[in-house]
């Protein structure tokens, strides 16, 4: 049976756990939050890449893992290069916004794009963008809110810091160059954001279409790795574990994946 390690900065990552469970029967999977270094999105470009090459080699030296999901679009934005040059054996699925459905999706080309400053500014970010849009056969716009704070709000579970948050963002979004009309789609570039897509959603209203990446990483995952379609069994075929506090993560687990067992601690 193949052991699937998947990593986010904190419990983000579990929005694309979520898909895999569902999408993945027959496979072991290893989550690591690395929550005492959370959030990565305001954090130093070599930062990330140090945090993700320990977290990479301590997943295949701890837990041999046969295959990597880094369940974050900050960390695949700077640091997914280096870490297929350093680990050239070992398959790595990665995160980014989800730019071309968005595209595909859109009526009026106008699209909101939340993510980290980390992922914003990244040259991979950049350069998926030019791609998007010379891809397209019509004019794109992609308006980019850059979310300091939210997921740390997210993360710690506040739900009065993440609903603030979601309303100044959205309003930003939607005052930013009015001329040209209102955003019909919004990417949810953070693995954090689908949690919060509840508030987000009553925020935009119902003509607004949300995108998230879960389940195209996990059907990809699936696909590289040659393993059956079905959902996975829970809690046996799961092992969390947090570089932060164990019970926050145990607690987001349980709302969120819903009977998926105590997280132990795991220094890195
Ligand atoms: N969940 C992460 C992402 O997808 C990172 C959030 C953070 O740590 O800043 O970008």
């Amino acid at each position: 049976m193949k052991t699937i390690g998947v990593f986010d900065s904190g419990v983000g990552g579990l929005s694309v756990l979520r898909a895999l469970l569902a999408e993945i029967a027959g496979a072991r999977f290893v989550y690591l939050a690395d929550s005492s270094h959370a959030p990565y999105g305001e954090r130093h470009s070599w930062q990330v890449v140090e945090r993700t090459q320990r977290i990479a080699n301590a997943l295949r030296q701890r837990h041999a893992i046969d295959a990597l999901v880094v369940a974050c679009n900050t960390a695949t934005a700077l640091a997914i290069d280096s870490l297929r040059q350093h680990h050239p054996d070992l398959p790595i699925v990665g995160v980014e916004p989800a730019l071309k459905p968005a595209a595909a999706r859109s009526h009026s080309g106008r699209i909101g794009v939340l993510a980290t400053r980390g992922t914003l500014q990244s040259a991979r970010f950049v350069q998926l963008r030019r791609r998007t849009e010379s891809d397209s056969a019509r004019p794109l716009h992609f308006l980019c809110q850059p979310c300091d704070g939210l997921a740390d709000a997210i993360e710690r579970g506040d739900l009065t810091a993440t609903q603030a948050l979601c309303e100044r963002y959205i309003d930003a979004l939607q005052t930013a160059a009015p001329e040209s009309g209102p955003i019909d789609t919004l990417v949810l570039g953070c693995t954090h954001y689908p949690f919060a897509s509840e508030q987000l959603g009553a925020l935009c209203g119902p003509a607004v279409s949300l995108i998230e990446t879960g389940t195209p990483v996990a059907l990809r995952t699936r696909a590289l790795l040659g393993l059956a379609a079905g959902a996975s069994s829970k809690p046996a075929a799961l092992k969390l574990l947090s570089t932060g506090d164990p019970v926050a993560l145990t607690r987001a687990a349980q709302r969120w994946l819903a009977n998926a067992g105590q997280a132990s601690p795991l220094q890195v």
